[in-house]
Order: structure tokens, then sequence, then C-alpha cells
């Protein structure tokens, strides 16, 4: 197969960990006889900075033609000022928001050798494999809004939602939790939100599609208590944008470490292969402190390929080999910094990088 893959690298340890994502792609090109292209592109402050906008059109236009794009991170200390008319994020919600990704979906998996790096006690954690579904181009981050400016005494942001952008996203999510262990947990605000209600209305229209699923709607204060206290009760959860947001740095404290956790944000089904166009990252940030040392955890972008060739390419064995390898790599005891702890050996992020490519050629 061949297929075109946008890089946006970003800033921070971006560039780092989607070397190493690129780099198992490539092997897996050798591997099953695919033929990969990767076309870098800018955005975020990289792209302030050298074309003086987070997201330049011809970055638009390279992902919309794409088969997938593979990000890495966005933001830093540099363009932190939130006066400034840009800032890198913009550009993130930016590609969100034209590229259509209206589901963000975040699975979190406690890698049982990874047990003791989370804060979490080991006899809740025993078992955790959920998909958070975030809503992702709608609600408070898109609705009208009002800046209170320098002097401005008054400020809001609208948590907008129409019927069918919380039908598509909550299908999206059903259809996920058939193929899984057959649960859906929809979260909501419905004893004080209008948007909730609607969500909670939607939803229950949505599922009567659905009768093999076992169905819960949770208030979104019980769900981030829930999460903590008893996360392997829960399958697929499903939410509206901020709530999700909220959600998954939450949940990504499960598997120990945010260098751990992939993501997929999938739209309308509209590149060459008939499948969903996706934007693949980690869900870590750009982590400016540790950037150009060589000791971040490439993993979540790498996992995040592995979901870009599974999502967006259809390649399940590819994304299974993928996935295989890094669990490999963490049997033989090899860690980053950031998931390490006594008895296993501390490498840097390319060598990490190497390891897996070894472990995916056996
Ligand atoms: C995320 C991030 C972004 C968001 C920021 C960087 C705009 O927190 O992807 O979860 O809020 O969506
Ligand atoms: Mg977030």
């Amino acid at each position: 197969m061949n297929a075109n893959i946008v890089v946006l690298a970003g800033d921070g340890i971006g560039p780092e960990v989607t070397n190493e994502a690129k780099k198992i792609l490539t092997a897996v090109a050798g591997k099953f006889g695919h033929n990969f292209t990767f076309d870098h592109q800018l955005m975020g402050g990289c792209a302030i900075d050298e074309k003086g906008t987070s997201l330049p059109d011809a970055t638009v236009e390279a992902c919309k033609v794409a088969d997938a794009v593979l990000l890495g991170a966005v933001g830093g200390p540099k363009w932190d000022n939130p006066n400034a008319p840009d800032r890198p994020e913009r550009g993130l919600l930016g590609i969100r928001k034209a590229l259509n990704l209206f589901a963000n979906l975040r699975p979190v998996k406690v890698h049982p050798q990874l047990i003791s790096a989370s804060a979490i006690k080991e006899e809740v954690l025993a078992g955790v494999d959920l998909l958070v579904v975030r809503e992702l181009t709608g609600g408070a981050y898109f609705g009208p809004r009002k800046e209170a400016g320098e002097e401005g005494y008054e400020a809001y942001d609208t948590m907008l939602y129409t019927r069918l952008e919380i039908e598509r996203v909550v299908r999206l999510a059903a259809d996920a939790a058939m193929g899984r262990r057959k649960k859906l947990t929809s979260v909501d605000k419905a004893n004080v939100l209008a948007s909730s209600r609607l969500w909670r209305r939607v939803t229950v229209d949505v599922l009567k599609d659905y009768p093999e699923l076992s169905v819960d709607h949770v208030l979104v204060d019980a769900m981030a208590m829930h999460l903590i206290r008893r996360p392997a009760d829960y399958d697929v959860v499903v939410s509206e944008n901020l709530f999700g947001d909220i959600l998954t740095d939450e949940a990504s404290m499960l598997a120990g470490s945010m260098g751990m956790l992939p993501s997929a944000s999938l739209g309308d089904v509209m590149n060459s292969h008939k499948l969903p166009l996706g934007l693949y990252e980690p869900i870590h940030g750009s982590a400016p402190d540790i950037a150009g040392r060589g000791i971040s955890n490439p993993l979540a972008t790498i996992l995040s390929s592995a979901m870009l060739l599974r999502h967006s390419l259809g390649l399940e064995a590819e994304a299974a080999a993928i996935e295989a390898a890094v669990d490999t790599v963490l049997n033989e005891g090899v860690r980053t910094g950031d998931i390490a702890h006594t008895g296993t050996e501390v490498v840097g992020t390319e060598v990490m990088g190497n390891l897996v490519v070894e472990a995916l050629k056996v």
C-alpha cells in the first residue's frame, strides 16, 4: 500500500518523538511491503516563528489531501503570553476544526509492567482497559465567546451543541463499544446544563440502535470520582469536549505516565483508503523543560502511529505488530526516565525507538 502521511512535528520534544515514530513506521513498511511517504509541515510555535501564524494555509491543504497526520506536540514558554494574538494551541484547535476531527479516541490501558509507576494502588489498576471518546469540535471550545480584554469586566464561553454533533460522536463511540466489551458510559451534567440535557436525550435516541450495549449515563463530577475508585469497571466512555479534556488527563494517571498514552482524532471518511482522515498524537505536551536532551519517552507517539495504521489505513496486523513490539521492549525491562523504577534499565529517546524497531523486525 502507498500512503502519504503528513508530519506536524511541532515544538519542544515534538520533533524527537515524531522522529522515532517515523522510524517505526518505516520499519513496518519494510516488513509488510508498504510505501509510506512523510510530508513535513509547520504548525504551532515553530509555525508562528517561521510563517507568522500557528496554522499556515499550506499545512491545512497538505493535511486535507493526506491519508493521515502524525503530530508531536505544540507550545512552549516562548509563546506563552495569554494576550498574544496567536498561540500554538490555536493551531491545534484550528486543524481539528479545519479537518472536522470530531471524535478524539484516547485509549487507557495499564501495561502490567508499569503498574508500579502509577500513583494509584495496584489492586485498583488491575484490568483497566478503557477507551475515552471525547467530542472534539464543539462545546465551549468553539461556541460563541466574549473576551474581557485588558479593561473588560465580563467574559463568556458558550457550550453549544447541535443534535448532529452529538449523534455522530455517540454513534462512533457505540460502534467502538460493540467491538469491545459492549459497555458504554455517557458522561454529562444533565442536572444543570441545557447542552447536557440535549446530549442525554440524543444519546438515548442513538443508542436505541444498539440494543446489545449495556449503557449508563453518569454525571461528570461523579465520573471524576469513579475513574479513580473503580476504573476497571469502564469500557467505552463518551463525553463532550471540555469534560473529555479533563477526564482524559485524569485517566492518563492510571497508566502511570502521560508518556505512554496515544490518541487519535478522527473525522469523516475522506482519505484515499476510504477510511477516516485522522490526526494521531501523544496526549502529553511539548515538555519544553526536557526538549533537546534526548530523554523524552517516544512510546506514546509510537503507539499513536499504531492507531494511525489501524484507523486511517486499515492495517490492523501492522498496528498490532507495533503494539507487540512495545510490549516486548517493556518486558525486557527497558524504560525511559519517566517510567523507570528499581531494576529497570534507563535509556534515551533514540535507543528506545531503536529497540522497538528491533523488536518489530523479529
Ligand atoms: C488536549 C490539550 C488541548 C485541549 C490544548 C493544548 C488546547 O489539552 O489535547 O487535551 O484542550 O484540547
Ligand atoms: Mg487536554
